[in-house]
């Protein structure tokens, strides 16, 4: 979704921000632009595609020590140059950039702006248009009209605002939207994801909803609307550079899908002590005063909720009900007498377990996040926070924060199941486990080439394909199928095996590829297998990923076995490969399908 990476002080901004924006590209994005400011010269250069193309576009002129980017992603007009960011003031004053959606635009414009003409179609052009005019009309200083505009302004944004007549400068705003602020030695930065800053800084400072900054090369002053100052502390993060680069692999997403044992095992340490598993006691409370746990997340990680529900329940001994966020906005269910909101979120940014989240806290409902950036919005703004340490997770199509997510499930389960004497908690030695389950993805990753092979004649040129499975399996179905159809864009779906024959198998005709999962237990995959028999009788291309223990010579993919609460995880990984190779053999972009966000901070 739409970055914005901002820099005033001592150094060449047109490198940080052209840095900043290729470090913002794995968000997703249709067009880019910069304006960069050189005492009272000024240069706006905007470019519809990949930041390369912006960069082709820009001349040696282009130079200066403050400015301001913006990679956008559609939603108020169509991709195109005009419509790019940044935008200017009628009189090309101001310069705003912009991420989120201004809820009342169409009303500002009526109200305030009915004789001004816009380039584009964009919201963002008629907040710089306001502030030029409460400047110009009601003869406010910029600091004025910025916090008058905001009053106005309804919805969610993040703003970066430069004024022609003061270079030195660059006023943020933000409410829902992340933000940051980025310190250095003579300059400073406002990004909207830290890992657009880490090459320059790793010290940031939050911003929080309705604050206003005024950012200067050294000075960060933090205000409220009224302009009262609020004091904020700086924190170091601990990113490593090279956490984001790809190495020497072709894709990010391949990259990520290999890291996963590494992620496994640093689960375990983070989240073990004395080969005890640690969760903080705070948290574990917060699980056993809660009559049920109400899982709210979107995409893969609402998967993922599913993926851990059976094992929450029985460890917990507590019933486990899933949301998808977007609903839970407006269609929220009877709440039991003392609910427990967990939210999982890779990003911590999404808007839509956002919305549900600041309900939650109106309502004083208690949170927890389960989520991989320190820091983030639903991190902070939750109750309790468990991090996945999985590492930046920079291709578009989630691989290990979904399986770190069910691994944190996992110690979370335990911990609330050996703090209540549960039985089945007893029986389940996580550490261990979970350190067989690093070794089956470390087998699974071994057979990428037959994996690769197997793809090959079953979806280099297919419209459709099924995934089957029953159980844990049909969950890992759902998150299977999700993962190809987003980056290869083959319609997939993943389906309970045994619901097909109620409607779905009409759609099976000869040569629709269906792959069947089977994992955990003989008599559930009994039944998968004559479902199997089922769609094969009608032609279709079956592929079948099993666990070795209950294969069958003539199945195509084999996993080493794990515990039942784990499968999962596991059963996952080759799924992940099959999409993977797919995209590759369909020539597409693994890392960047087309209109995909990573980061999904709009409802
Ligand atoms: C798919 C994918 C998305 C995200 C979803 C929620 O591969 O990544 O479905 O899972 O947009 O994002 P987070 O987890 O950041 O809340």
């Amino acid at each position: 979704m739409c970055g914005i990476v901002g820099v005033v002080g001592n150094r060449n901004a047109t490198d940080i921000l052209m840095q900043g924006l290729e470090k913002l590209e794995y968000r997703g994005y249709d067009s880019a632009g910069v304006y960069v400011a050189n005492g009272d010269k000024f240069s706006l250069v905007k470019s519809v595609g990949r930041i390369a193309d912006l960069r082709s576009k820009l001349g040696i002129d282009v130079a200066g020590t403050a400015g301001i980017g913006h990679t956008r992603w559609a939603t108020h007009g169509k991709p195109a140059e005009v419509n790019a960011h940044p935008h200017q003031s009628a009189t090309k004053r101001f310069t705003l950039v912009h991420n989120g959606v201004i809820e009342n635009f169409a009303e500002i414009k009526e109200e305030y702006l009915a004789d001004h003409s816009l380039l584009g179609q964009t919201d963002t052009e008629i907040a710089v248009h306001l502030i030029g005019k409460l400047v110009d009309e009601e003869g406010l200083s910029v600091l004025e009209a910025f916090r008058k505009a905001l009053l106005i302004i309804e919805g969610s944004y993040a703003f970066a605002l430069m004024d022609a007549q003061d270079s030195e400068t660059i006023y943020v705003a933000k409410n829902k939207s992340p933000l940051l602020i980025g310190l250095g030695d003579g300059y400073n930065m406002v990004c909207s994801d830290a890992m657009a800053m880490i090459r320059e800084t790793n010290e940031y400072m939050e911003i929080h909803d309705k604050e206003l900054v005024i950012v200067t090369k050294d000075s960060v002053s933090v205000q409220d609307y009224v302009g009262n100052t609020i004091e904020r502390d700086s924190y170091i993060a601990e990113l490593d550079l090279s956490d984001i680069g790809k190495g020497t692999y072709p894709y990010y997403m391949l990259k990520e899908i290999d890291e996963q044992p590494t992620v496994m095992r640093k689960l375990i340490s983070a989240y073990s002590e004395d080969s005890q598993v640690i969760v903080e006691p705070d948290i574990v409370k917060a699980v056993q005063e809660a009559d049920r746990l109400y899982i709210i997340a979107a995409g893969t990680s609402y998967h993922a909720g599913f993926a851990a529900k059976n094992m929450l329940e029985a460890l917990t001994n507590t019933p486990v009900e899933l949301g998808i966020a977007s609903e839970w906005g407006y269609s929220q269910p009877l709440l039991s007498q003392k609910p427990l909101f967990i939210f999982i979120s890779q990003s911590g940014e999404t808007a839509d377990s956002r919305q549900v989240l600041v309900r939650a806290n109106q309502m004083g409902i208690p949170s927890l996040t389960i989520t991989n950036v320190p820091g983030s919005t639903l991190s902070r703004e939750a109750t309790h926070t468990m991090l996945l340490h999985a590492g930046p997770e920079i291709a578009v199509a989630s691989t290990k924060a979904y399986t770190a997510q069910i691994a944190t499930l996992a110690f979370l389960a335990k911990a609330v199941g050996d703090a209540d004497g549960n039985e089945k908690a007893k029986d389940f030695d996580l550490l261990h486990e979970l350190s067989i389950v690093a070794q089956s993805i470390e087998a699974s990753l071994a057979e990428k080439d037959v994996i690769a092979k197997k793809v090959e004649g079953l979806l280099a040129s297919t419209r459709t394909a099924f995934y089957i499975g029953r159980g844990n399996d049909y969950y890992v179905a759902m998150e299977a199928s999700l993962k190809l159809k987003e980056i290869s864009y083959i319609q997939c779906e993943g389906f309970a095996a045994g619901e097909l024959k109620h409607g779905t198998i009409s759609l099976i005709e000869d040569g629709v590829p269906v792959i069947a999962l089977i994992s955990s237990d003989q008599a559930i995959a009994a039944h998968t297998r004559g479902n199997i028999q089922e769609v094969a009788a009608r032609g279709a291309n079956v592929l079948v990923i099993v666990e070795e223990g209950l294969a069958r010579e003539t199945d195509d993919i084999k996993v080493v076995p794990v515990h039942p609460y784990l499968s999962a995880i596991s059963m996952v990984v080759p799924t992940q490969l099959v999409a993977y190779y797919a995209t590759l053999q369909r020539g597409l972009d693994v890392d960047k399908p087309r209109n995909l966000a990573k980061s999904v901070t709009v409802e």
